[in-house]
Formats: C-alpha cells, structure tokens, sequence
C-alpha cells in the first residue's frame, strides 16, 4: 500500500462559478484557474499521483496548453485514475479538508461524496469530506481564496 497527498488553492473572484468537488456552490466569487479552478479535485488528483510517485498535475497537464483551457476537473480525475490502474494500483479510500471561509460547504457535503464516489467507482464509505473556516486569518480568512488538501490510499493490483 501506498499513500500520497495534495494540496491546491485557487483565488476567488467576481463572475466566476464556484465549483468544489464537481458540484455547483451557489456564491457571488467563484474560483479563478485555468480548468473550473476545483481545488477540491486538484487536491485529490495530487494525492493520486503522488501515491504512485507520478509527479503532480502541473507536469500532466500543463496550465499553458490550450488543450486543457476550460477542461472540466473531473476529467483530469480521470484521467489520472487511469494513470494509476495502467501503473499496477487501485485506491482504496480519499480523505478531504476544505479551508473556506465562506460558503458553508456542509449542506453540499453528501453530493460532493456522492460525485466523488460516482468519478473514482469508491463505495461512499470511503470517500470523506471535511469542511474548515480559517477562523477569519489570512487569504482564506479574508475570503480571497480556498484551500483544500487530501489523503488517498492505493495498493498494488499486481506484483
Ligand atoms: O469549530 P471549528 O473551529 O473546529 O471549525 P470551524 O472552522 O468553525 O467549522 C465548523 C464546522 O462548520 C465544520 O466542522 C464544518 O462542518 C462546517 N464548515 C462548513 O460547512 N463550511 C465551511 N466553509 C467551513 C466550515
Ligand atoms: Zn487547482
């Protein structure tokens, strides 16, 4: 068995849709990024692949390649699931934190474990989001962006 971590956060900002997890948050700043700006999935990807020694997302899927402009975060979940499986690997469970001052991400807790579970084929059970304020210090106190980090475990499918 393997474990890997990631950390990501975008910067908040006006006319932008706030997307965690793949699911739409109703907010008046959304998050700012090449992609949808899903930190949340960015983080988990970064697990994934550093589980697996695979560098981080940056060296996949470069931000300066049009061809990834607008792409949807789940795909790149995706695709490094993929890149996990052809590696030999299979996750066993993900576990997540959310810094965000606001919005309350709580009431959206089980659809983003539901679209977590649904993208990665991992039972609920083993998918866990947490949610934190940064008691109002610093950027994620001052609502100018959010951070999330995750945990994901994987073991070896073949020797
Ligand atoms: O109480 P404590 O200081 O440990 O945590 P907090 O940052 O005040 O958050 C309290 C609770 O609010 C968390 O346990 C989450 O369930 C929820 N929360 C949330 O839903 N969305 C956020 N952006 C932050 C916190
Ligand atoms: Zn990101």
């Amino acid at each position: 068995m393997r474990v890997g971590v990631g950390y990501d956060c975008h910067r908040l900002s006006e006319g932008r849709r706030l997307v965690i997890g793949g699911v739409e948050i109703p907010n008046e700043k959304g998050l700012l990024g090449h992609s949808d700006g899903d930190v949340l999935i960015h983080a988990i990807c970064d697990a994934i692949l550093g589980a697996i020694s695979e560098k981080d997302i940056g060296a996949h899927f470069p931000d300066n390649d049009m061809d990834y402009y607008g792409i949807e975060s789940e795909k790149i979940l995706s695709r490094c699931l993929e890149i996990m499986r052809n590696k030999g690997f299979r996750i066993l469970n993900i576990d997540t934190v959310i810094v965000a001052q606001k919005p309350k991400i709580a009431p959206y807790r089980e659809m983003i474990v539901k679209n977590l579970s649904r993208i990665t084929g991992l039972k609920e059970e083993d998918v866990s989001v947490k949610a934190k304020t940064k008691e109002g210090l610093g950027f994620v106190g001052r609502e100018e962006g959010i951070e999330a980090y995750a945990v994901v475990l994987v073991e070896r499918t073949e020797p």
